[in-house]
């Protein structure tokens, strides 16, 4: 029988901690949610939910959370505490009061599961408060340096993905150009994956400034081979936008070109596996990080397990797309 030793050191003497959800939503923030709740109460932690990310923190909209309050949450999308994008914490009263407030709390340590700007709001109440904060890296334009991926990432591209093949039928159907935009903010992720699993002609990503106009020529030729739908992904970090890739190619073609913005549906829906696993994992290592004394830092994993980034270095550090996968997208779309 494998005997499993659940219990973490504590050398840290954490014995309350909060946690909260920041920026935009993504599908396992849920998830991770429920990991940090979970791996407290299994270390003998209180936790303490905050509503409505950082806005909410310095309101003081914070309760405690037990085992129970995150049942039936893992594959639910979005997050049950709520999120916001909040401008009072960009000033340093507004980090004063939040900071406060944790005192009040009692709390010895803060988990933000959120993206770049989280981490920034993060970094500097450690910073300027000397509370401990770890981060969880959850967006779904898998954007920050010192982890592979980000919690919700690989559901935002399974339902763009999803999106994408019902766009080809109706595209094959009416022998259309269907020039589609996928989220990712400054960040070509998504739209790379996207591309390469649905079959894309073209591809346009923020980290290549290659012209718009290349695109007519692809279509064209992809006409006299006999294809009878084009699909173009465009990340929405291009320059000009899906919108400007199809006016290129419908003046450039004279072919009937369609653009279609998936928008927010990108950010909805349940976690795939990949998504609930990851964050499970990160959620309980959050925990265990600021047990272990960790601050300033953000859990992520690569290829080598588990890892602990400088929160600065999330966002200062580039997290490049994959050139090999670029180079497969054009080399796959003869
Ligand atoms: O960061 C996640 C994200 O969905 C980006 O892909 C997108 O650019 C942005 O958030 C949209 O933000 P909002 O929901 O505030 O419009």
């Amino acid at each position: 029988m494998i005997e499993l030793n659940t219990s973490h050191p504590n050398p840290a003497g954490i014995k309350r901690i909060a946690v909260l959800t920041s920026g935009g939503d993504a599908p396992g923030m849920n998830a991770a949610i429920r990991a940090v709740v979970r791996t407290g109460v299994q270390q003998g932690i209180e936790v303490v939910g905050v509503r409505r990310g950082f806005s909410g923190l310095h309101r003081g909209e914070l309760a405690v959370l037990g085992p129970r309050d995150v049942a039936n949450t893992i594959q639910r999308g979005g997050t049950i505490l709520l999120t916001a994008r909040s401008r009072t914490w960009r000033s340093a009263e507004g980090r004063a009061k939040g900071a406060q407030v944790l005192r009040d709390w009692q709390v010895d340590g803060l988990v933000v599961i959120g993206g770049d700007g989280s981490f920034h709001g993060a970094h500097f109440l450690q910073e300027e408060h000397g509370i401990p904060v770890v981060g969880v890296p959850g967006t779904i334009d898998n954007d920050l340096y010192g982890t592979d991926h980000t919690i919700g990432y690989f559901t935002a591209v399974e339902t763009a993905l999803d999106a994408v093949d019902k766009l080809r039928d109706t595209g094959a159907s009416h022998e259309r150009i269907f020039v589609i935009e996928v989220m990712g903010r400054h960040a070509g992720h998504i739209a790379l994956d996207v591309a390469v699993a649905g079959g894309a002609e073209e591809v346009f990503i923020p980290e290549d400034d290659k012209p718009v106009d290349g695109v007519v020529q692809i279509v064209k030729e992809s006409r006299a081979k006999g294809k009878l739908a084009s699909i173009v992904i465009v990340a929405e970090g291009y320059k000009g936008g899906a919108q400007a890739v199809g006016d290129a190619i419908q003046a450039g073609t004279g072919m009937e070109t369609r653009v279609s913005i998936l928008g927010h549906i990108q950010r909805g829906g349940s976690p795939v596996s990949s998504d609930r696993i990851l964050a499970s994992r990160l959620g309980e290592a959050a925990v265990h990080a600021l047990m272990d004394g960790r601050k300033g830092v953000m859990v992520g994993r690569t290829g080598q397990g588990l890892t602990y980034t400088p929160l600065h270095e999330t966002w200062e550090k580039r997290k490049d797309v994959s050139l090999d996968l670029y180079r497969c997208a054009k080399c796959l779309s003869v």
